[in-house]
């Protein structure tokens, strides 16, 4: 699955576990220089291209936060129907254009049909993945891993449980990846037609409170209605909450060191009731906070300006 180079960011294998808890390092780094009013602009002079044709609001502003931060510049096309793709241009013809005007890097979030392997192969500047279709989306499996390294103090023997949606995940998929080549060991938690996917040696547990007894990590995932064949229309919401949903009761069954990572944005009512937003074990805007730092090191790393 890697892509086998160091130009681009495509797969959670693209750095190795080594490298990645390098990269953690120096995210723990910008942090503090962050909050000490001392990141240098390592990035200065540098201009990004961002390149989205599907939605996303945190990956795409902590991203924008990160350059930024770093004293880089960004090119932004993420309105599909506000540029020329409304006229017919493709997406391949769009990142060539973008990138005639020279910038030294690209970050992009695209659906499945859309040529990111065959542009990582020919680009000459780094592309950074920012969530590819339903198929890998490592920037937030790498916050995800961050926050529990800060947290746990290590990944290594954690036991991680991944509740619902799981075929339609790419946040599970790169989690599923990253987790295991950082030591942790995964199971999942949803109905079958929901976990047909299940990578080798990742066993489903259909009954939620036996999967919250075995965890020490509860990870929620989006119901991705707009990735299932029938856009959702035949989803039944009140039996899969009755089922799946994490609740008060729930909460009370989760140990009291465990914590709940959702990579957002969440389906309140669903995957998660109204209790959780306030469970102090929630680290979901932790996540997010740690996506900038995440972010702002993989960004220095794949432009050299950092080891
Ligand atoms: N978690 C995540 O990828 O969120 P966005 O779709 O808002 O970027």
């Amino acid at each position: 699955m890697s892509s086998n180079n160091f130009i681009s960011y495509i797969w959670v294998e693209d750095l190795s576990a080594e490298r990645t808890l390098a990269l953690f390092n120096r995210a723990n780094q910008i942090k503090t220089e962050i909050q000490n009013n001392s990141l240098e602009a390592s990035l200065a002079g540098k201009q990004i291209a961002f390149l989205f044709s599907e939605a996303s609001t945190r990956t795409k502003m902590s991203f924008q936060m990160a350059a930024q931060r770093l004293g880089a510049q960004c090119l932004i096309v993420d309105d599909v129907e506000r540029s020329s793709m409304s006229k017919g241009e493709s997406f391949s013809d769009t990142f060539w254009t973008l990138n005639a005007m020279g910038p030294e890097m690209f970050v992009i979030r695209c659906g499945n049909q859309d040529p990111l392997l065959q542009l990582s192969e020919e680009s000459r500047v780094p592309i950074l993945n920012a969530g590819f279709g339903n198929r890998s989306h490592p920037t937030q499996a790498l916050l995800d891993s961050f926050t529990l390294k800060q947290h746990f103090g290590d990944v290594r023997g954690l036991k991680v449980l991944f509740v619902g949606d799981i075929d339609h995940s790419r946040v599970a998929s790169s989690n599923f990846s990253l987790l295991k080549s950082l030591g942790a060991t995964v199971k999942t938690c949803a109905p079958k037609e929901f976990c047909q996917n299940n990578p080798d040696g990742i066993e489903n547990i259909e009954s939620l409170p036996e999967a919250i007894s075995w965890c020490d990590v509860y990870v929620g995932l989006r119901m991705q209605f707009e990735r299932h064949n029938d856009g959702g229309k035949n989803f039944n919401s009140q039996k899969f909450v009755e089922k799946f949903g994490l609740n008060s009761a729930g909460l009370k069954a989760l140990r009291k060191d465990a914590v709940i990572l959702h990579p957002a944005p969440v389906n309140w009512g669903i995957e998660f009731d109204e209790s959780v937003a306030k469970d102090p074990r929630l680290l979901m805007w932790k996540q997010m906070e740690n996506g900038v730092y995440i972010r702002a090191a993989l960004m220095e790393l794949y432009l050299g300006a950092h080891s």
